[in-house]
């Protein structure tokens, strides 16, 4: 992948002659030849631009890496403008049509997607992961009854290092496959696990009768039935929504999964980070926060009020607008289309009227227009999902149990790449120059006045997944 959009496979040999960057220093006059390749150039070589032998050199300055690319990949191919995303070559609506989550999982991890033969060996090694340590079990029910899930899903898979010691050998490519069937696997188990605490319902064992997604649905739903048995239809959805959330390149959490994992810790410890990052709502957590919008928001005629705010600045429009998208994001467009058939089956979400009027209202406002924001796939997802009888809290570790197949393939493509070091930017140093330790007894300081004991809150938190009925697809 290239940030010039130009999707070359590898990053090949050094440029030619003419694919130069010719710099000249005004301060000195000096002039450079800066290497391009793919449509970049190394920052390490602004180092050379320098005043004198003592001077440390130029460095780029790109506050959260607006236009900085930290690594060559070649997984997920976006380009924004014309609002197109490809996994390892594969238009996303191709795989969204006629794929699987656990065949696209297959794909990010290994490149291609598998032949019969492959694919069989892969689902057996997926579904023999699936179960987690009983002690897993009794730690997760250590949690408030009130936890959000994510929290629970950060601390867990954290915790999942210490039950795989072996997983410390990321050099070895053996430990390494295991350890990535180990988190696909184990991901829905420990998500529908947060989902049933907060319930107070028992833990349902994983069946590997059923599929990935089939799976899934039957350890978050499952009664006093001996055999779950999922709707096909709501299955098919879920697993379109999980091909959808797979993969998306150097995304905040896919670069959590490597930044902590170049300072070559277990994938665990790794993923947990990634799925930290996922949890803010400007990242994953933004299907959450756009069902708490839709329902702040109530009825379609209070919209334009909505937008105005949005407009002033009061406000986000959550789920819109994309760091990378500046056109329809095309996981939107497959997102909005699987809402009406899981819809025919579970009922109409009222809610999805007061989405359709904002992007209705935000697609024809100036505003929307000039800065380029448009849907993006958490504007509808969660309406879905909600539709399914899940609750809010569940909406980002649906993502997270699908974006594992990602982070994963991320994760061991950064391990094998020679280039890669541990992650470690500079920064431009703007604090006090070098100045004397000053005794306490000569400070003159005023302090804050001292804020009240912060006693521990025992008011249940309104929303939280246990004030919701516990029901299931039927
Ligand atoms: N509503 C209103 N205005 C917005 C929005 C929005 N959702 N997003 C960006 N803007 C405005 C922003 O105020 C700024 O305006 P101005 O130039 O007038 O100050 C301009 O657009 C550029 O915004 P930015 O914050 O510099 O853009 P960014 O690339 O840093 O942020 C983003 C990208 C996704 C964090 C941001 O668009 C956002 O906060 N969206 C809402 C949260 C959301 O839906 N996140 C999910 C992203 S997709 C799934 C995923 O990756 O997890």
């Amino acid at each position: 992948m290239t940030t010039n959009g130009s999707n070359e496979a590898s990053t090949g040999p050094a440029a030619s002659a003419a694919e130069t960057l010719t710099v000249i220093d005004n301060r000195t006059g000096k002039r450079y030849e800066l290497p391009i390749a793919h449509g970049t150039i190394r920052a390490a070589d602004l180092r050379q631009i320098r005043t004198d032998p003592e001077d440390f050199g130029i460095m780029s300055y790109d506050p959260a890496f607006v236009n900085t690319a930290s690594c060559t990949s070649r997984i997920t191919y976006i380009d924004g403008d014309k609002g197109i995303l490809e996994y390892r070559g594969y238009p996303i609506e191709q795989l969204a049509e006629k794929s699987t989550f656990l065949e696209v999982a297959y794909l990010l991890v290994y490149g291609e997607l598998p032949s019969k033969e492959q694919f069989d060996v892969w689902h057996y090694r997926i579904t023999h992961h699936t179960m987690v340590h009983e002690n897993i079990k009794n730690f997760m029910s250590g949690f408030h009854h009130d936890a959000h899930p994510m929290g629970m899903l950060i601390g867990t898979v954290g915790a999942l290092s210490t039950f795989y010691p072996d997983a410390r050998n990321i050099h070895d490519p053996e430990s390494r496959m295991l350890q990535t069937y180990r988190l696909i696997a184990k991901m829905p188990t420990l998500g529908a696990y947060a989902y049933r605490h907060a319930l107070g319902l028992p833990f349902v064992y994983p069946d590997n009768d059923l599929s990935f997604t089939g799976n899934f649905l039957n350890m978050l739903f499952k009664m006093s039935e001996l055999k779950y048995t999922p709707n096909p239809v709501i299955e098919k959805a879920l697993d379109v929504l999980f091909i959808l959330h797979a993969d998306h390149e150097q995304n905040c959490s896919a670069n959590a999964v490597r930044a902590i994992g170049s300072s070559e810790p277990d994938p665990y410890s790794a993923v947990a980070g990634g799925i930290a990052a996922l949890y803010g709502p400007l990242h994953g957590g933004a299907n959450e926060a756009v069902l708490n919008t839709l329902r702040s928001i109530g009825s379609v005629d209070r919209v334009p009020e909505f937008i105005k705010r949005v407009k002033n600045h009061e406000l986000l429009l959550m789920g819109f607008g994309h760091r990378v998208y500046k056109n329809y994001d095309p996981r939107a467009r497959i997102v909005k289309r699987t809402a009406d058939a899981v819809f025919d089956v579970m009922g109409r979400n009222p809610l999805i009227d007061i989405a359709l009027e904002l992007e209705r209202i935000a697609l024809e406002d100036d505003y929307f227009i000039t800065h380029k924001l448009y849907p993006n796939v958490d504007f509808y997802s969660g309406i879905i999902y909600e539709a399914m009888r899940l609750p809010s809290e569940m909406f980002t570790v649906l993502f997270a149990i699908a974006r594992t197949a990602g982070w994963m393939a991320q994760w061991l493509e950064m391990v094998e790449d020679p280039e890669q070091k541990i992650a470690r930017p500079r920064q431009v140093f703007l604090g006090p120059a070098r100045r004397d330790f000053v005794p306490i007894s000569r400070r003159r300081g005023k302090a804050e006045p001292a804020a009240p004991r912060a006693g521990r809150s025992v008011t249940r938190r309104a929303g939280g997944i246990g004030s919701q009925e516990a029901a299931r697809p039927r």
